[in-house]
Parts: C-alpha cells; sequence; structure tokens
C-alpha cells in the first residue's frame, strides 16, 4: 500500500515495503481467530431450505454514470473476489501471476495492490501486466491510493486493462506510518477528481478499518456508485505498520475502527452499492456479510495464504481448489438458509451479539 505521496526510503525502500507487508499479512493468518462475523447469527429455519442445485451464486453491481462512463451493471458469477494486495517486487509479481491464474480458471474478479510504484517506476510495471496477460478477459480491477494526481486513474487502468479502479483509503495506516501523511483534509476532494479522470468506475475502498455512516454519505454526494467497507478483523494494517517500527508508537490504536458488518449495518439510505471485506475465513462470512447488505465480498489475507509468500509454482492450483470448495460450500450455506440468491439472503433473519450488537445500539441501528 502507501504512503503514495510521502517520501520513500526513510525505512527502506517502497519495493521492501512490498515484501514486508506479504510476510507480515501472511503471518497474522496463523493467529486468525475470532472477529465480528462470530457476532453475527441466523436463526435457523428447519423448514425453509432449498435445493442447492437451483442457487444462482451470481450477483449484480450496479453503479451510476461518470464524466467518462455510462451508467452499467457487472454480473459477477460468484459472490466473492480477490481484495487489492500486492505487485511491482519480483516475488509480488510472481504472488500476482499465481493470483491471476486463479481467477482465470475459476472467473473470480481480482485487484491488484497499488499500482502507484509502476506509475513512478516503470520497470516494476510488470508486476501488475502481468495480471492481464494471464487472465486477459476477466474482471481485473486496478488500484491507487488516495491523493494520487488525478492523471494516475487512467494510466493505472490503462496498465492492466482494467474494468474498474479501486481508490483505497488508510487513513490509520498513515497514522501509524512515520513517513505516512498526516493530512487528510483532501481526500475527499482527491477521490472527485481520480473519479473524474477515470474511465472506468471507481470502488473506494478502506483497507481494514471500515467506512461509516458519514464517509458512504460522503462518497455518495460526490457520485461514488460503489464502496468497499473494508473492516477490521482481518489483515491489521496497525499491527503490521507497528511490526516495521521497534518502537511500535501506535499500538495504542489496536482495535480502532469498524468491522465490515458494523460498517454494512450501519449503512445509511442511498449509499452506494456495497462490496464487503476485511477478515473474511470462510464461505459462511461471505454469505453473513451478503445478509448484511453487501452485493460481494473481498478476500485477501485468506486466499494470499493459500498461493505462499514466494509466488511458486503451484499457488495457483491451491486457490483453484480452495475457491472451488468456497463455491460449493457457499451453495449449500444458501440452501440452508432457504436462498436461491443474493437477494434471498436479505430476508433471512439475524442476531446480533457481543461487540457487533453493541455498536448497532449505539447507532440506532435496527
Ligand atoms: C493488502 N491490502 C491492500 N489494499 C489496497 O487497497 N491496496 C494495497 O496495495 C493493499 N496491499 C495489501 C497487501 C497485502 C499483503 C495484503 C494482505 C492486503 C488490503 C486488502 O485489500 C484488504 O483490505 C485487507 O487485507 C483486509 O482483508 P483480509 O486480508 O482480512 O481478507
Amino acid at each position: 500500500m502507501r504512503s503514495e505521496t510521502a517520501p520513500q526510503g526513510i525505512d527502506g525502500s517502497r519495493a521492501a515495503r512490498k515484501d514486508e507487508h506479504v510476510d507480515l499479512a501472511l503471518g497474522q493468518q496463523g493467529d486468525a481467530g475470532r472477529n465480528e462475523f462470530d457476532d453475527l447469527d441466523f436463526v435457523h429455519q428447519a423448514l425453509d431450505g432449498v435445493d442447492a442445485e437451483r442457487v444462482d451464486l451470481g450477483v449484480g453491481i450496479a453503479f451510476g454514470a461518470g464524466p467518462q462512463h455510462a451508467a452499467g451493471r457487472w454480473r459477477w458469477e460468484t459472490p466473492f473476489y480477490v481484495n487489492g494486495m500486492t505487485g511491482g517486487t519480483e516475488r509480488t509479481t510472481r504472488i500476482n501471476r499465481e493470483l491471476a491464474i486463479a481467477a482465470r480458471e475459476t472467473g473470480l474478479p481480482m485487484a491488484c495492490g497499488s499500482v502507484s510504484v509502476a506509475l513512478d517506476e516503470p520497470d516494476a510495471a510488470r508486476g501488475f501486466s502481468v495480471i492481464r496477460e494471464e487472465n486477459p478477459d476477466g474482471f481485473v480491477m486496478a488500484n491507487l491510493g488516495v491523493g494520487r494526481p488525478a492523471s494516475d486513474a487512467p494510466r493505472a487502468v490503462e496498465l492492466l486493462g482494467a474494468n474498474a479502479l479501486q481508490v483505497h483509503v488508510n487513513a490509520v495506516q498513515e497514522t501509524a506510518m512515520p513517513e505516512g501523511s498526516r493530512d487528510f483534509s483532501s481526500w475527499i476532494a482527491s477521490i472527485e477528481q481520480l473519479a473524474a479522470a477515470s474511465p472506468v468506475p471507481v470502488i473506494v475502498k478502506e483497507v481494514g478499518f471500515g467506512l461509516s455512516r458519514s464517509a458512504l454519505r460522503h462518497l455518495s454526494e460526490i457520485g461514488v456508485g460503489i464502496a468497499d467497507v473494508g473492516g477490521r478483523g482481518g489483515t491489521d494494517f496497525l499491527k503490521i505498520e507497528n511490526a516495521r517500527r521497534p518502537a511500535g508508537e501506535y499500538a495504542m490504536l489496536a482495535g480502532f475502527g469498524q468491522s465490515a458488518l458494523a460498517s454494512l449495518l450501519d449503512a445509511p439510505q442511498g449509499a452506494p452499492a456495497l462490496l464487503a471485506s476485511g477478515g473474511v475465513r470462510s464461505p459462511f462470512d461471505v454469505v453473513k456479510a451478503l445478509a448484511a447488505g453487501a452485493q460481494a465480498v473481498g478476500v485477501a489475507g485468506a486466499f494470499l495464504a493459500a498461493i505462499g509468500r514466494d509466488g511458486e509454482p503451484g499457488g495457483a492450483e491451491r486457490l483453484v481448489a480452495l475457491v472451488n470448495d468456497w463455491k460449493l460450500r457457499t451453495r449449500a450455506v444458501y440452501a440452508l438458509l432457504g436462498a436461491a440468491t443474493r437477494d434471498d439472503l436479505l430476508a433471512t433473519d439475524l442476531i446480533l451479539r457481543g461487540r457487533l450488537r453493541e455498536f448497532c445500539a449505539d447507532r440506532g441501528v435496527d
């Protein structure tokens, strides 16, 4: 991830940081324990189930027109996708290659990590273009950090022949980085400019601290049609940045932010189309996010773990097997819940517990 505009190299090059992020994120997978997905249950209806064969896992994500693209609707055959992670170094280029092969073989939409390194250092471009080479017909999302110049939007899209552009917001991560930004005052204007310059729809995404009701309202007001609420409880960039320096000065912020489920349940009327990510560990978490209002669900760390830290051949096969298993089990859980489609999941009875319940009560969510 960024800092996109801050000087590089204070604690090593941007390339070294990309490799380090992979190692530290994978280190966290081992201790992936409880999170707020465990605070949501379904009321079991013993006689309302449907035939798994009849389940349609496909989802439709509608978006409004932008200055440079018409309104439309993406149809994705699977309700989960590979979220933005990496690219640009030798190791992360191999990882992207394996991810892209798996995305091609399973039909999953796929995002890459921030392409800013490739826009600044053309040698790094192959770390991203490899995704389109391996998956010429798939749905691919480019990724940029907020604060980048508007002219980067079409460059990022062109680099991958991307169908959409993720713009990530990461104020908590920036705060924990000594070289990170401390001025977030122009972020709404920056998103507006990037969206105006993008030839494809923009998805604004948090990187693991959630999008509040107010943030989603701001995005609607400036015409952003799709948001990934990217909540707390999975890969933790506060921990990652604290681990990268001995003092760990911002460990005091541990637990900051909202989970994906809290963000979804708190979303206002008229919010952008909602994607959800952050802490998705299993197909059951996917279904929970869909039932709470997500149109589709992003997975990063759990899929990276299947590929492995070095991106050696064999990673794609492991991820294909995992994704196929997730599809099968997602279908089975839909059937158990009596849902033939994603929209049917919205009619399930949810029970909230613990911190998620407290958050919803405090926010007046019913
Ligand atoms: C990320 N993530 C990320 N997001 C983004 O928008 N741009 C980026 O460059 C990166 N880089 C990155 C590197 C690595 C190694 C990981 C694991 C993740 C964040 C990612 O998209 C997601 O929001 C979080 O990882 C939370 O999801 P999971 O991992 O809990 O499924």
